[in-house]
C-alpha cells in the first residue's frame, strides 16, 4: 500500500474516503495494560523511548488492539532535546535539570545531527513500517519551538510562565534566538523521520494558545510556518499542527502551511469548518474525559461532532488532546467501532 492510498493521508488533502480515519494523541500508552507491561520491560520511559525494538512494539499495540487507522511512533516531544545538550529525565512528567537560564545558556545548545543524536527514532520508524507492512500509515511527530521553548525555561514547573512571558515580552532577541535554534533542530528532526518512513507528521504546540493572536503572529507563526515550508516531500507527507486552546487562533494556524489543523475540544469543528475548512482539513476533537462516560454517551458525542463536521472528507477524528492513563480500553475501542460505523459510507 502506498501511503496516498490509507484513508488518513487521503483524507489530510481532502481526497475521496469511504470513511472518516481515527486515531487518538497518546494512543501508545499507559491506559494499555499491554503498554504498562513492556515499559516495565525496559526500565524507564527514556530506556522505553530509546529501546527502538520495545518502542516499535508500543507504538504497533493500539493498531491491533485500539483498531485505529494509524500508527504514531513512540517518542516524546522532548527526547531531541537531549542531542542539544539538554539533561532531561521524566518522572514521569519531564524534569530539566539544565533549564536555559540566560543568552549563555542558548548559545551553549547544539544544532544535533539528527541521524546520530536520535538515531533510534530513525530505526522505530524503519522497524514499524516493516512490521505493519502497509496496514497503516506512520505518523512522526516534534514539539513547535514555543512548546519546547516553555518547557526549556520553567521546567515541569510550567505555571504561571512568567519566565517564559519576560523573555518573550522584555527581550524579543533573546527569544528570537532561542526559537531560531529550536527551528532549526525541528525542521532537521522532521525531515530525517520522513526520510526514514514518516507518511504524516504532527507538530505539536500544545502552549501556544497562551498569546493572544497578534502575539502569537509575531512570535510564534513565523517559526512554524518556516518549519512546514522547509519539510521535504510537502505534498506527499502531510502536516499536522496542533495546539491545545486554539479557539482564537485557528485563521493564523490555517495560514501556517499546515494541510490539517489540530482542535481541542473546546472549538466547534462545525465552526472552525466554517471559518478554516476551505484551506485545511480538520482533526479532533472529543473531550477526552468523555472516554469515561458510559458507551451510549460516547457514541453519541462521537456523533455531534460527526454531524457538525460537513463534506465527506476533511475530517481525521481524534480526541481534542491526549487520552487519559485512567480511560478503559475497551471504551477507547468503543468510540474508534462507532466512529468508524457511523461514517461508513455505502457505495
Ligand atoms: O501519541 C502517542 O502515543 C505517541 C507518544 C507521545 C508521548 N508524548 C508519550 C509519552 C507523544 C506524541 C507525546 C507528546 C507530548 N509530550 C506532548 C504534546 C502533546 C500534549 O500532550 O500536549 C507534550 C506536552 C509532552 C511532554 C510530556 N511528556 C508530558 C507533559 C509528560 C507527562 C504526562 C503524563 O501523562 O504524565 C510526558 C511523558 C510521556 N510522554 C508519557 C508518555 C506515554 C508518560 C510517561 C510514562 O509512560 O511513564
Amino acid at each position: 500500500m502506498k501511503s496516498m492510498d490509507s484513508l488518513l493521508i487521503r483524507a489530510a488533502f481532502k481526497l475521496p474516503v469511504e470513511r472518516t480515519p481515527i486515531w487518538i494523541m497518546r494512543q501508545a500508552g499507559r491506559y494499555l495494560p499491554e503498554y504498562l507491561a513492556v515499559r516495565e520491560k525496559a526500565g524507564s520511559f527514556l530506556d522505553l523511548c530509546m529501546n527502538p525494538d520495545l518502542a516499535a512494539e508500543v507504538s504497533i499495540q493500539p493498531l491491533d488492539l485500539m483498531e485505529v487507522d494509524a500508527v504514531i511512533m513512540f517518542s516524546d516531544i522532548l527526547t531531541p532535546l537531549i542531542g542539544m545538550g539538554v539533561d532531561l529525565d521524566f518522572n514521569p512528567g519531564p524534569d530539566i535539570k539544565n533549564p536555559v537560564q540566560s543568552v549563555r545558556d542558548i548559545e551553549k545548545l547544539l544544532i544535533p545531527d539528527p541521524s546520530e543524536s536520535t538515531a533510534y527514532v530513525g530505526k522505530i520508524l524503519r522497524l514499524i513500517r516493516k512490521a505493519v507492512a502497509g496496514r497503516a500509515p506512520v505518523i512522526g511527530f516534534a514539539g513547535a519551538p514555543f512548546t519546547l521553548a516553555c518547557y526549556l525555561l520553567e521546567n515541569s514547573n510550567l505555571k504561571p510562565f512568567t519566565k517564559l512571558t519576560t523573555l518573550f515580552f522584555d527581550d524579543p532577541d533573546t527569544a528570537h534566538l532561542l526559537m531560531r535554534k529550536l527551528t532549526r533542530m525541528t525542521i532537521d528532526y522532521l525531515n530525517y523521520q520522513i526520510e526514514n518512513g514518516a507518511q504524516m507528521v504532527q507538530i505539536f504546540d500544545t502552549w501556544a494558545g497562551l498569546f493572544n493572536p497578534a502575539d502569537f503572529e509575531t512570535h510564534i507563526f513565523p517559526y512554524v510556518s518556516e518549519i512546514i515550508s522547509s519539510l521535504d516531500k510537502k505534498g506527499e507527507v502531510p502536516v499536522v499542527y496542533y495546539i491545545n486552546g486554539s479557539n482564537h487562533l485557528l485563521d493564523s494556524m490555517s495560514r501556517t502551511g499546515a494541510d490539517v489543523i489540530g482542535l481541542d475540544w473546546k472549538t466547534d469543528i462545525g465552526e472552525a469548518q466554517r471559518l478554516i475548512g476551505e484551506r485545511v482539513s480538520l482533526q479532533g476533537n472529543l473531550n477526552p474525559n468523555i472516554l469515561f462516560c458510559r458507551p451510549e454517551v460516547i457514541s453519541r458525542k462521537a456523533e455531534e461532532i460527526i454531524r457538525s463536521y460537513h463534506g465527506e472528507t476533511g475530517h481525521i477524528f481524534n480526541l481534542g488532546h491526549g487520552i487519559d492513563k485512567s480511560v478503559d480500553p475497551q471504551h477507547l475501542l468503543h468510540l474508534v467501532r462507532t466512529v468508524k460505523q457511523l461514517t461508513t459510507r455505502n457505495g
